[in-house]
């Protein structure tokens, strides 16, 4: 038995990369494409669509979850920008109708790597900052991946090395935006598609940890087994970790 799925925001960079390797896996059968101004819930109904994929724009994201479970179908997130707020209240609404799910913000298995070894060095060099890159066409910063990266290095460090001086911005975000609090600095240039640099200070020492996606291919491997897990799952995830 094939698996039913529908990509939401088909028409986008992800969506294309989507269609295509949904189309190239034999256990998966492509049920729809919309975009932004289709009827999203109406075609999870006529399309009788059990998985959707949805890349498309912060903001939007939420609101397409919560119609895509209400659906009765599995959500399978890439789209950047979800609140904790906003991936709890999707955690009780799969919960409360048993559905799986998973809010993911970055499918590359590089990046989930990267965060990871980032977290585990910071229990050791907690003198941490983030640089993330992206193309230009990217709307929000900083990245999902960033912020995530930033979470999981504040839960592994047992705290927050206090500033040896008070820093004093002669610009403002010349250092950055905090969160968890660790510096992340966003940079948006042509060329780039999505990459990451963790830089931990130690004494005489710096430690870093990269992660290049440098095609969009580099997401399909995570999203094509979310695809495939969430139909074994009764609950929503966040992060492409949990289902590896
Ligand atoms: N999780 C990951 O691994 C990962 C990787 C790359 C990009 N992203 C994120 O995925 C999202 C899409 O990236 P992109 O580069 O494909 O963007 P894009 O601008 O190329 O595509 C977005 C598409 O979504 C459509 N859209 C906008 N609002 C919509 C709505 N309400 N309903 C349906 N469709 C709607 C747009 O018309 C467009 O076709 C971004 O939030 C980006 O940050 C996540």
């Amino acid at each position: 038995m094939t698996i039913r799925v529908l990509v939401n925001g088909a028409k986008g960079r992800m969506g294309q990369e989507c269609l295509r390797a949904v189309e190239g896996d034999p256990e998966l059968d492509l049920a729809g494409a919309t975009d932004l101004g289709d009827d999203l819930a109406g075609a999870i109904a006529q399309q009788q669509a059990e998985v959707v994929v949805d890349f498309t724009t912060a903001g939007a994201g939420f609101e397409n979850a919560r119609t895509i479970v209400a659906a009765g179908a599995r959500p399978v997130v890439g789209t950047s920008g979800f609140t904790p707020e906003q991936v709890a209240e999707l955690e009780t609404m799969c919960a409360e109708r048993r559905l799986g799910g998973l809010v993911a913000p970055n499918f590359a298995i590089g990046a989930v790597l990267m965060m990871r070894f980032a977290a585990e060095a910071a229990r050791y060099l907690p003198h941490v900052e983030i640089i993330e890159l992206h193309h230009d066409l990217k709307i929000d910063a900083p990245s999902g991946t960033a912020i995530k990266t930033a979470q999981l290095i504040g839960e592994a460090r047992a705290e927050a090395p206090a500033p040896k001086v008070k820093e004093e911005e002669l610009a403002p975000g010349a250092r950055g935006t905090a969160q968890y609090p660790v510096r992340i600095h966003s940079v948006r240039l042509p060329g780039l598609v999505a990459h990451q640099e963790v830089i931990l200070g130690g004494t005489g020492q710096t430690l870093t940890v990269r992660h290049d996606s440098i095609s969009r291919e580099s997401f399909m491997p995570g999203v094509l087994l979310a695809v495939k897990k969430v139909m074994t799952l009764e609950r929503l995830y966040y992060g492409l970790e949990h289902l590896l």
